[in-house]
């Protein structure tokens, strides 16, 4: 599966863990993935497995039962997940980085003992509600109203593109809580834990997706639903911030997850190019299959050479809010690319069922669309080269 050589100087543990998500994606992962595609099966049975592993709880301390990784640690297990199954990858990715991240730098204690410690455990799993039917990439025109009444809130609207909001106990979801007569913007939005228990909560509409067919995604309806204020994270009015803070991370996650497809889809092509005969010898000896190839490994080893680095800047505690973005933007192009060119390299074959390729190309398109399409990627990079 792994035709590049390791260019990282990695420590015994960041090789150890690499390992472990390795052997247990080949194992049970791998075997599974197209039938789960196909059956748009989310495997529920895989999150207390997960939970298991630690990988639920791969940047949360200790203190609260988690793994404590480094970021480039919590990527190479993304990336070898990515490359057997992208929908458990992105399962991974939405609940280590979005919701596990928000309740770990603005939760209070309670907070983090009630939630993050059975996330982190494999008990509870995550997800984050931020976009909304007309609120996409203008994430400040969230319209879901939050309402002060007594010692709750009320809130009403509906959250949509929901990755697993019909199967987490976890939800972060942002809602309004300035006044319809007195608009703040983005300052105006604040950050709710919601759990499906509450009065009011349904989960809408279930999409039925291109690719990723194996990780649910949904639409929330919140009608009249009550939350407790102890459920309201960290400051009113902040939750906007908070969401595009943790987004930060979660491009790196979403980074790891194309590099992952993108090296499958270039493995999966070295094999086939070696075993295809046409006009007497294996395809591979070809130069226009050699060149494809080449530049395939290039482009791959690129994106994961700009993700270890954006990770690396992370751990340092340097700023990345340009870094994630360039490596969103870098792998999630690769990964189109790469997968088209797999296509191209098992010609017919590529372009049905019976092999992986189909999948991981379709899998690939929407790295180039959530957590940030790459316009706004762009849009991240270009304001970071003029910012004071
Ligand atoms: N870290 C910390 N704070 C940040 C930040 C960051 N990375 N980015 C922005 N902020 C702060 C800003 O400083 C600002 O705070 P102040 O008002 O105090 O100065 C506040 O957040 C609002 O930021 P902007 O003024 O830059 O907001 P904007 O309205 O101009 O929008 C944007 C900027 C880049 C377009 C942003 O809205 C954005 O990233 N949009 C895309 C949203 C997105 O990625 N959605 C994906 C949803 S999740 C998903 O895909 C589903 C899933 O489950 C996987």
């Amino acid at each position: 599966m792994v035709p590049l050589r390791e260019f990282l100087a990695l420590t015994d543990e960041q090789r150890d863990i690499q390992r472990l998500a390795r052997e247990f994606a080949a194992t049970e992962l791998a075997p599974h993935a197209a039938t789960w595609d196909r059956d748009a099966h989310f495997e529920r049975a895989l999150v207390p497995r997960l939970g298991e592993l630690g990988f639920l709880g791969m940047l949360v301390p200790e203190d609260y039962d988690g793994m404590a990784l480094t970021a480039v640690s919590y990527l190479l297990v993304l990336e070898e997940i990515a490359a057997a199954d992208a929908s458990t990858a992105v399962m991974l990715s939405v609940h280590n980085s979005l919701p596990s991240q928000m309740l770990l730098t603005q939760g209070t204690e309670a907070q983090r003992q009630r939630f993050l410690r059975p996330m982190a455990r494999g008990e509870l799993l995550g997800a984050f509600a931020l976009s909304e039917p007309d609120a996409g990439s203008d994430a400040s025109a969230v319209r879901t109203q939050a309402t002060r009444d007594g010692d709750s809130y009320v809130l009403n609207g509906t959250k949509s593109w929901v990755t697993q909001g019909n199967s987490a106990g976890v939800i972060l979801a942002m809602a309004r809580t300035d006044t319809p007569d007195a608009r703040r913007g983005g300052k105006g939005i604040s950050a709710f834990i919601v759990t499906p228990d509450l009065p009011g909560f349904s989960v809408g509409k279930k999409e039925d997706k291109m690719g990723l067919r194996a990780s649910p995604t949904v639409q929330l309806v919140f009608d009249n639903m009550r939350v407790p204020d102890d459920h309201l994270l960290g400051e009113p009015g902040q939750g906007l911030v908070y969401a595009l803070q943790s987004l930060e991370h979660g491009r790196l996650g979403i980074s790891a997850q194309a590099v992952g497809i993108g090296r499958a889809a270039l493995a999966h092509a070295v094999q086939y190019a070696a075993e295809r005969q046409q006009f007497g010898k294996a395809i591979r000896e070809f130069e226009a299959i050699q060149f494809k190839l080449a530049d395939m490994a290039t482009r791959v080893t690129q994106a994961r050479a700009v993700l270890y680095v954006a990770a690396a800047a992370k751990d340092r505690g340097e700023s990345i809010t340009q870094l994630s973005s360039i490596a969103k933007l870098t792998a999630s192009e690769m990964a189109m690319w790469v997968t088209t060119q797999a296509i191209q390299v098992f010609g017919g074959y590529g372009y049905v069922k019976d092999y992986p390729v189909e999948r991981l190309f379709r899998d690939a398109k929407v790295t180039e669309i959530y957590e940030g399409t790459s316009e706004i990627q762009r849009l991240v990079i270009a304001r970071e080269l003029y910012a004071d």
